[in-house]
């Protein structure tokens, strides 16, 4: 048995609920994006919509094109709201929505839970779902806290570039057993019974094969190694940008004193555009990326879809660069970063 929900996968999803303390086991998939694509489609069934019916979903624009395209696929509009310090959802952008918007999905950027309380309160004021893509951010807490246990559904992604991975897969989490109930049956193709394969919803299959699954398995085993080496590299950075970020030189990602952080790439944003930099490093052998991006600038997405006031976004968009850091980089590594790094804002600065 190499899929459908074999051996593997099972052990896994134990492993995942024992580790993230969620009521319901956690619903492998095969990647965190069709995760999320299911985990919306539950969402909007269990509001009483049918599967083409349409309705706003309320969406920072700051994230990567998986999180909207996942919206747009489920025949829904997508709402792009501001983002604020924290680069996650100004959770104010949800008072300003109208009746036509009946769901919210916030976006754990670089690993960084959006501010869950404020966002949970304001919605349920607006009477609107909330569900989390926390995609980047397997790890993640904020008040000690994963995001399930303030109440609210979230996906996660496994992908090989992120701090937990299964190569390809992710995961949703719910407490809801009707939602849980319908994304079990959606990664498998909709069917609800086997014996004729008969489905209630036109499911697209969407299960975790089992080596990933095992890969995941062996991955869980070393996670708590992985968390402790990780957060000392992320010490190490937040340690050498205090400087440049008192100067004034950039910024970095504001979180509180209680949200950990597992930080897929590590932000900062510049005064100027990112270019520069982002060359400067290049030619010294060293990949940053610009990410995230700003969803609504993108071709398929730009002037099409209603936009919120995208002050912060359009701001930082084109000064923000994601510089690398994994969980096993060794001291001659980040201090190879960090040299570099100075060299180019010294030069900088003398410029
Ligand atoms: C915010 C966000 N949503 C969705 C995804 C999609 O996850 P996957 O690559 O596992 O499909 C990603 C992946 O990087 C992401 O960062």
């Amino acid at each position: 048995m190499v899929t459908n929900q074999s051996v593997f996968v099972q052990e896994f999803e134990q492993g995942l609920q024992s580790y993230l303390r969620s009521e319901l086991t956690p619903i492998a998939f095969c990647n965190g994006e069709m995760a999320l694509y299911n985990l919306i489609l539950a969402t909007k069934l269990k509001l009483g919509y049918g599967i083409s019916d349409s309705f706003g979903v309320l969406v920072p624009s700051f994230t990567f094109s998986g999180t909207v395209n996942a919206i747009v696929a489920n025949h829904l509009t997508p709402v792009f709201a501001d983002v604020d310090d924290s680069f996650t959802l100004n959770p104010d952008a949800l008072l300003k929505v109208d009746d036509t918007v009946k769901m919210v999905i916030p976006v754990a950027v670089y690993g960084h839970l959006p501010n869950v309380d404020l966002i949970g309160k304001y919605a349920r004021q607006k009477g609107i779902a909330v569900i989390f893509d926390n995609a980047p951010a397997f790890g993640s807490t904020r008040n000690g806290k994963f995001t399930h246990e303030s109440g609210f559904s979230e996906i996660y992604s496994f992908h090989a570039t992120k701090p937990f991975t299964t190569m390809e897969g992710g995961c949703a989490v719910t407490s809801d057993p009707e939602t849980w109930e319908t994304l079990c049956q959606l990664r498998d193709f909709g069917q609800f019974e086997k014996e004729r394969g008969d489905v209630s919803i036109p499911g697209l299959n969407s299960k975790m094969q089992e080596i990933s699954a095992i890969v995941g398995l062996s991955n869980l085993n070393r996670w708590q190694d992985i968390l402790y080496r990780r957060t000392e590299v992320i010490q190490k950075y937040d340690r050498f940008f205090t400087k440049y970020e008192a100067a004034g030189t950039l910024r970095t990602l504001k979180r509180n004193s209680d949200d950990f952080c597992t930080f897929i790439y590590y932000p900062i944003v510049l005064k100027e555009d990112a270019d520069g930099l982002i060359q400067f490093l290049a030619s010294q052998s060293i990949t940053a990326r610009r990410y995230y991006t700003a969803v609504h600038t993108l071709q398929f997405y730009r002037g099409k879809y209603p936009e919120q006031d995208l002050s912060v976004t359009n701001n930082i968009k084109n000064r923000v660069v994601a510089l690398p850091l994994h969980t096993s980089m060794s001291d001659d590594e980040t201090d190879y970063l960090f040299t570099t790094l100075e060299t180019y804002f010294d030069r900088s600065q003398t410029v």
